[in-house]
Parts: C-alpha cells; structure tokens; sequence
C-alpha cells in the first residue's frame, strides 16, 4: 500500500525533485529517489519558501525503512481522511452552492420533455471548472429518477467523438445499460433507438459536453443534423439537444450548415466563473466532509482558495487540495499545512491525468479502484488474474470486462504489455496512477 503511494506521489513529485539533485546521481527507483530526499537533506525545494527551516517530518517507520536519520516524533499511524472520495474531482457534490438560478434555467429547459414535447435545445458556455458538467449531471440524475417520460443522455465529447459513438450511448441509455454491437450500421442504430424510444413513448435529451472536441473531429454537423431532424424520418421522436463548451472561441455556427442552424437555435446559458468567497465555501464544505478535522491549516486553505480564485478555476483548488492532502499523508505529516501547498503548487497546471478521470462511467472507476487496490498488493495484473477478482467482488462478465479495460488504456489511466511466459499473456500496469 504504502510503496503504491510513494510511487505515485514521486510520479506527481519526480520533477520536482529532479530539479532539487540535479548534481546527485539519480537514484534507481523511485522509492530510492524519494528516500534519498529526505536522507541527504539537500533539498532545496523541501526547505524552499519555509519559514520553518528545521521543519520535522513525521516519518512512518513502516513506509522508510530505519536508515534514515531524522528526528521523528509524532509518528503518525492513522489516516487524515474522513471520505476520501469527497476529495476526487469526480465526487458529485450533494448541494451545488451559488447555481441555483442557472439550475433553474437547465429544468426550464428540460421541463418541457417531461410533457412529451421537445426539450429547449441549449447552448452552455463557461470557462473551465465553472460547474458546467456538475451542473448537467444533477439536472440528469434528477430526470433520470423521473419515471419513463424524458431519457437524458449524457455524451462526454472527450471520450467519444463520432456520431456513431453518440447514438452508440443513446441506444445503451434507452436499453438500460446494453452496449450496442460495433459491427452495426449507423443505419441499423438509428433505427432501433426509433423502436426503443416508441415503445417507451419517451423523449430525449441528449447531451454533447465539450462539444468542441466532436466538431474538431468533423462530426458535429451530421451528429446535430441526425439528432434534431431525427422526427423528419422516424415520425413523432423529439429530441432535444444541449452543447455544453468551456472553449470561449468555440463558435457552433462555423462548424454547422444551414441545414442544422435553422433547427438548432439554442438558447445560451453561461457559467460565470465563481468568486473568491464561492470557492472558500466551496473547497470548506469538501475539506469539512473529507478531511479529519484540524488537519488543514487556515494559511494552507487560503492558499489553495487563491489557487483556484486566480487560475478563475475551482477545480485547481480542488486538485491541489487532493494532491497535497495525499503528500502531506505520505510524508507522515499530521498537517496539511503551507509548505506541502507550496510543493504541489509547481504542479497546478497539469491536469489532465484528473480531468480524464471525471469522463469515466461508474463501473470504469470501480474498476480502476479495484485494480489499483490489486497493484497495491504488488501482484502481477495479467487479464485474467485481474479477472477473476473483478467476477467475484464486481460481478461483470469477461467481455465488459475487456471492454472496460480497453477504455481505461485509451483514457490514459492504465496501460497494458504483453509479457513472455509460458506463452505470452498480456498484464496491466498501473504505474504514476493514484
Ligand atoms: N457549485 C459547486 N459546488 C460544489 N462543487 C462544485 C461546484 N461547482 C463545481 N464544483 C466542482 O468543481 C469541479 C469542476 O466542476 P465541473 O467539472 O462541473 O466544471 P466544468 O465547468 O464542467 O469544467 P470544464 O469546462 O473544464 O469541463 C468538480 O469537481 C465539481 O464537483
Ligand atoms: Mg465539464
């Protein structure tokens, strides 16, 4: 568990600490590297920006084995999480603070599904980590639970990027989960969604979030076109359609023609970006249901609050908040205070690895937990020892499993080899992922 930790946190870390022993070799491993940080003390980044120059750092003997020579009071043997999924940039908050009127715009706009008619069509603008997909998500899981009348389907454009990918969801939406076979025609899709939607006398609402990403793959006139004329050809469907974007120079109309225009014209609703009070109570509210109490510091909180006010993206506090809650963790410190801000600070404008990880379906990231929890234990991840684990605590057949893997590896969160052994057998590796 701990190895696992280190490794990864010296992932996040490695650049970092490279620049503090660029003249020492570097070390073979990566625990070796993150040990010999703290052995030697030469670490300019470590005391950098510190007052507290003689800072002590609570090592776990258990994690460092005992040649290191530091003085270590207050070793710490328990966690500083309360609910570590709060902290994850994927948590769906139960309360969206300072949306409710644009809540209110999104049911509007939905409501009219409800009555059988077609949803409002709607354009949402907003720079990054306004709340945009947050927002779309709790507006769907509230239709969602509504019996049969509106089926909200939700397309992240990140992941999926052709028409036929869209209606591939529509269909796994309308059918409870079921994947559509890929050597289907777009054709043959079409029109089973046509039978599923008349036999469940539903409507739909689709939603395209970060629909820049289809029209950058030259699928989103043909995807509207389908979507918004589909009544044309298959008689009474209504669907409605919302393009979600935080691309502020993403202009819908230069990507589609006369033809999808005439039928489009969404209604534009904008996610301004939150202010500095918004983000604290924000940020408060996670570090109150995920972190023990009194671990943050009231300078670190301001710290990572600035974060996020600055970069005019909540998300950055939220992340950086994750990444120095598991450093301080793996440093043993028992606060979370300003100096480990400042170590992940360098790091705040890479996050792809946690902006991928909030397009993943439930059972995506319940496998991903599940085979980090595996790598943990050290063991080899071949497909099928992995497997057999995911039949007996997960209970999904082979194929969604393989087919689970394999978007997993394209997301970039794991990666797999094939391995000589008694024959050649392919095994996952998890390594730099938390
Ligand atoms: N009002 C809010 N209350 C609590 N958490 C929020 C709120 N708004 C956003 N968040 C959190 O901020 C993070 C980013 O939000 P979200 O993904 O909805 O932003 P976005 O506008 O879709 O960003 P992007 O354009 O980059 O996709 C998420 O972890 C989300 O839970
Ligand atoms: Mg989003």
């Amino acid at each position: 568990m701990w190895i696992y930790k280190v490794i990864s946190s010296t992932f996040d870390y490695s650049f970092l600490l490279c620049l503090c022993f660029k003249t020492a070799p570097r070390p073979s491993s990566p625990r070796k590297y993150f040990k010999d940080s703290l052995h030697t003390g030469k670490s300019q980044i470590i005391n950098n920006n510190c007052t507290k120059s003689c800072r002590t750092l609570n090592i776990n003997p258990n994690t460092i084995s005992g040649d290191i020579n530091m003085n270590r009071p207050n070793i710490n043997t328990h966690s500083h999480f309360l609910n570590e999924s709060v902290i994850e940039v994927s948590y769906m908050p139960e309360e969206l603070k300072h949306r409710d009127h644009l809540l209110d715009e999104l049911h509007h706009a939905a409501s009219p599904g409800l009555r059988g008619v077609q949803p409002q069509n709607l354009i949402i603008r907003g720079l990054p980590g306004t709340g945009k997909t947050t927002a779309i998500r709790k507006v769907f899981s509230e239709l969602d639970a509504l019996p049969g009348a509106i089926v909200p389907v939700y397309v992240n454009c990140l992941m999926i990027r052709t028409q036929f990918g869209v209606f591939s969801e529509i269909f796994r939406a309308l059918s409870d989960g079921q994947s559509y076979p890929l050597n289907r025609s777009l054709q043959k899709i079409t029109m089973m969604i046509n039978g599923l939607m008349k036999k469940k006398n539903c409507t739909l609402l689709v939603c395209l979030d970060d629909v820049n990403y289809l029209a950058d793959h030259g699928e989103l006139n043909e995807t509207l076109y389908s979507l918004l004329r589909f009544h044309e050809i298959h008689g009474e469907a209504k669907i409605g359609v919302w393009a979600a974007t935080s691309d502020m120079t993403f202009d819908l109309f230069t990507h589609t023609d006369g033809r999808v225009q005439s039928v489009f014209m969404p209604k534009e609703v904008f996610f301004h970006p939150y202010g500095r009070d918004e983000i604290a109570e924000i940020l408060h509210d996670r570090v109150k249901k995920g972190l023990r109490y009194g671990f943050i510091t009231n300078g670190a909180f301001e710290m990572l609050v600035d974060a996020g006010y600055d970069s005019g993206d909540l998300r950055t506090s939220l992340i950086l908040l994750r990444r120095s809650a598991y450093l301080a963790e793996d440093l043993g410190s028992d606060l979370l205070d300003e100096w480990i801000v400042r170590q992940v600070l360098p790091h705040s404008n890479n996050f792809t690895e946690e902006k991928v990880a909030e397009t993943l379906r439930p059972r995506e990231m319940e496998l991903l937990a599940l085979i980090k929890e595996l790598a943990r234990t050290g063991m080899e991840l071949s497909m099928s020892a992995v497997f057999s684990e995911v039949k007996e605590r997960i209970g999904c057949g082979y194929s969604v499993f393989f087919k689970t893997v394999n978007r997993l590896e394209k997301a970039g969160m794991i990666r797999t080899e094939m391995v000589k052994g008694r024959g050649r057998k392919r095994v996952i590796v998890v390594d730099g992922i938390r």
